[in-house]
């Protein structure tokens, strides 16, 4: 790098100490979805986001124009949903080249286009038809973006996990027949030729259970000890990745990226919920970040990284019908951060405790997902807009967890570590100004 040349050596160590010392946070994604009615106006989403945050990509739940635009220039990737509906259509080429011209042509390259997602979970939530049409409308898209000369933006469809057959132990994982060989298989040749990313949206939060909190949370626990492999996985996000990834293996696609396109948690929600509360909210999404960061990849998937989109940027008051639905963001719409895990750059004054915001949950009987028993087939559409979230693979973990109701102020240790890392950013600025 250039610019070190013109600074004695002296300050590349200091650099290079303050490097070890805090891992910068390389990139972040969230997910921008706009099911609110006091959302702010895109352009002060783009600028907030460019000005204030660590943020350097959004995923949108639709091809919105006035989204599109709004990043021109800012340097933030945008990928884009094409709605599920609109899929059996796209197989047809002409339309697809429709679609690029109404939808991509006018704002690429100004505005970073990454991905098109095609769909959202559309295995998961069918109905079959589109199911059937998903790889077709993906090769289809491709070929007219390569031919419009739009070749380097990326093709790719989020999965929700209920494409697992079974995620315990991770080493006995697969994908659920019927889908493996039928849409997966030919999706990830597609992915593997186009050197696309496998899109798949683990929460650990529909994995919940009072007795694997500290699993789900990123906390210290017992762990889930895999005797095929002689692992103990740590946590659960880890446990899902490393899934997927012998799902993926088994049907001889293992190398192919895998993108973490939606993952979150609730700071609030209905009364039964009691871990749907800022304080969690933060340990995930803490925990989140210093594991994408690390470097360290999981068990089986040592070194490697994953381009990550935390569901989701703002607290959504249309969504629903639960207030765990609502209650995803790391923003309100103001603009002020439901709690702190160093997403803004170096807040001006400490944030008060989370807890200050949380919801005023009653009771203490045992939280339970109401996704956790539903069928996986069949349900209504998900629409434009983020859509609602789905469950958790088909068979739940079970970890052994002695601090289940111990709330441990993990959220507070992450802040200590985001502002060490924003002075050190302070004095690594300075060191290179003099
Ligand atoms: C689901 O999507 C299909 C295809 O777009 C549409 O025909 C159908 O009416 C939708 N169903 C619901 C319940 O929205
Ligand atoms: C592995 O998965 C299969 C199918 O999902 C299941 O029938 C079997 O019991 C599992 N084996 C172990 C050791 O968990
Ligand atoms: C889902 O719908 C398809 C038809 O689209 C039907 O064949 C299948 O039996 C349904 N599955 C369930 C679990 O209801």
């Amino acid at each position: 790098m250039e610019i070190f040349s013109k600074h004695s050596s002296l300050h590349t160590h200091a650099l290079i100490l303050l490097l070890l010392l805090f891992p910068a946070v390389h990139s972040i994604g969230v997910n921008y979805g706009t099911l609110g009615d006091n959302l702010p106006p895109p352009s002060q989403v783009a600028h907030f986001l460019k000005s204030r945050t660590i943020i350097d990509r959004i995923r949108i739940f639709d091809v919105n124009h006035d989204i599109i635009k709004s990043f021109a220039n800012s340097g933030i990737l945008v990928s884009v949903t094409l709605p599920n509906g609109d899929i059996p259509s796209l197989t047809d080429p002409r339309n697809a080249r429709r679609w690029i011209d109404a939808n991509i042509r006018p704002f690429y390259p100004a505005t970073k286009i990454h991905y098109i997602c095609v769909g959202t979970e559309v295995l998961h939530w069918g109905p079959q038809k589109l199911i059937d049409n998903l790889v077709p409308a993906m090769k289809v898209l491709h070929a007219a973006l390569v031919k419009e000369g739009f070749g380097d933006i990326k093709i790719s469809t989020p999965h929700s996990l209920g494409i697992l057959q079974s995620s315990d132990p991770p080493s006995n994982a697969s994908f659920r027949p019927g889908w493996d060989v039928g849409s997966l298989a030919p999706m990830l040749e597609f992915l593997k030729e186009t050197k696309s990313g496998f899109m798949v949206n683990p929460y650990t939060y529909f994995g919940y259970s009072p007795a694997n909190a500290n699993f789900c949370l990123f906390k210290p626990n017992a762990g889930l000890f895999d005797k095929a492999t002689g692992i103990t996985y740590t946590n659960q996000f880890d446990q899902l990745m490393d899934a997927v990834h012998v799902s993926m293996k088994k049907l001889g696609y293992p190398d192919v990226e895998i993108v973490v396109a939606e993952t979150g948690w609730p700071s609030g929600g209905d009364p039964a919920n009691v871990h749907a509360n800022p304080v969690n909210a933060a340990a995930y999404i803490g925990g989140l970040m210093k594991k994408v960061n690390s470097g360290d990849g999981t068990p089986l998937m040592p070194g490697r990284k994953f381009e990550t989109y935390i569901f989701a940027l703002f607290n959504e008051n249309l969504k629903g019908p639960s207030l765990d639905e609502k209650n995803f963001g790391l923003f309100r719409p103001d603009f002020t951060q439901v709690y702190n895990v160093g997403i803004e750059h170096a807040p001006l004054a400490p944030s008060p405790s989370p807890m200050a915001d949380g919801p005023k949950s009653s009771a203490a009987d045992a939280p339970k997902s109401r996704w956790k028993d539903a069928p996986f087939f069949n349900k209504t559409n998900s629409s434009s807009g983020s859509p609602a979230k789905a469950p958790p693979p088909a068979s739940s973990t079970t970890t052994t967890d002695a601090n289940v109701r111990a709330s441990s102020p993990a959220a507070t240790n992450a802040n200590v570590v985001f502002a060490a890392r924003s002075a050190a950013a302070i004095i690594l600025a300075v060191a290179l100004l003099v």
